[in-house]
């Protein structure tokens, strides 16, 4: 297709500088038809980039968070400058972990402009939650939720659908139900992007392991895959891109 599969790592809050580097040494990334991401927290990305350069590794590093100002009195947070300085070219914005500590509409607005002014690329999290779900409420939901990327530009943007009942609980969307929410999406970047919607991915995160990951593959509108407990061992991330390659 016109689109590059992407098979994204959410590490989350796992992993030590050892850790990750026997992952890197023991990860074999095939063929190279599907892009890689690997998203490690923060302090692991200077590490991770000299080891990818060294190896010369086709990983993009992508950051978990950002900060949506330039800089200043924010303790304890990370700017997109910062971020770029340490190795990452993308970032994740809205995860739904961070959407429950309180992150609304206007802020993952700011963070994903902020991302973008600097040139980071941004995978954009949107996703029902269970309630949502029972009530019908899915495509108003991530309609809603589109809503905070309208004006990035489409050739800095990927969106990732993560189902929040289907995060870490082995409840993985179905195949056919994941398509049909994918295509829905894909009308909404059309709409948002008349012209360039061709370059945003739509990948699906929520449960995907190596046994489910080639039915989602099958998808015609599913570009990837997202993956956060699957992707912390070389072994079953690996098989997961290679599910897309
Ligand atoms: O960002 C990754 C998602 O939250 C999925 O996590 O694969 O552990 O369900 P999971």
């Amino acid at each position: 297709g016109e689109r590059r599969p992407l098979a994204a790592a959410n590490w989350k809050m796992n992993h030590t500088s050892i850790e990750a580097a026997a992952f890197l040494e023991a990860l074999d990334p095939g063929d190279s038809s599907c892009d890689i991401w690997i998203a490690p927290p923060a302090t692991l990305l200077p590490g991770m980039k000299a080891i990818i350069e060294r190896r010369n590794l086709p990983v993009t590093l992508c950051a978990q968070d950002v900060h949506e100002k330039e800089n200043g009195a924010h303790t304890g947070e990370i700017s997109a400058a910062m971020l770029k300085d340490a190795g990452a070219e993308a970032v994740l914005v809205g995860h739904s972990e961070r959407r429950e500590q309180g992150e609304g509409a206007e802020r993952l607005q700011a963070k994903a402009e902020q991302a973008a002014a600097h040139g980071l690329r941004i995978l954009y999290c949107i996703g029902e939650s269970e309630a949502e779900y029972s009530a019908g409420l899915t495509k108003q939901v991530l309609a809603r939720q589109l809503e905070a990327v309208r004006n990035i530009p489409a050739n800095l943007l990927d969106i990732a659908y993560e189902p929040v009942w289907a995060i870490g609980t082995g409840r993985a969307a179905g195949k056919e139900d994941a398509q049909e929410i994918h295509a829905f999406i894909r009308l909404e970047v059309q709409r948002h992007f008349p012209d360039q919607s061709g370059a945003v991915r739509i990948v699906y995160g929520g449960s995907v392991k190596p046994e489910n990951a080639s039915g989602y593959a099958d998808g015609a509108d599913i570009d990837g895959a997202l993956v956060g407990g699957a992707s912390l061992h070389a072994e079953s991330f690996q098989s997961i891109i290679h599910a897309f390659q």
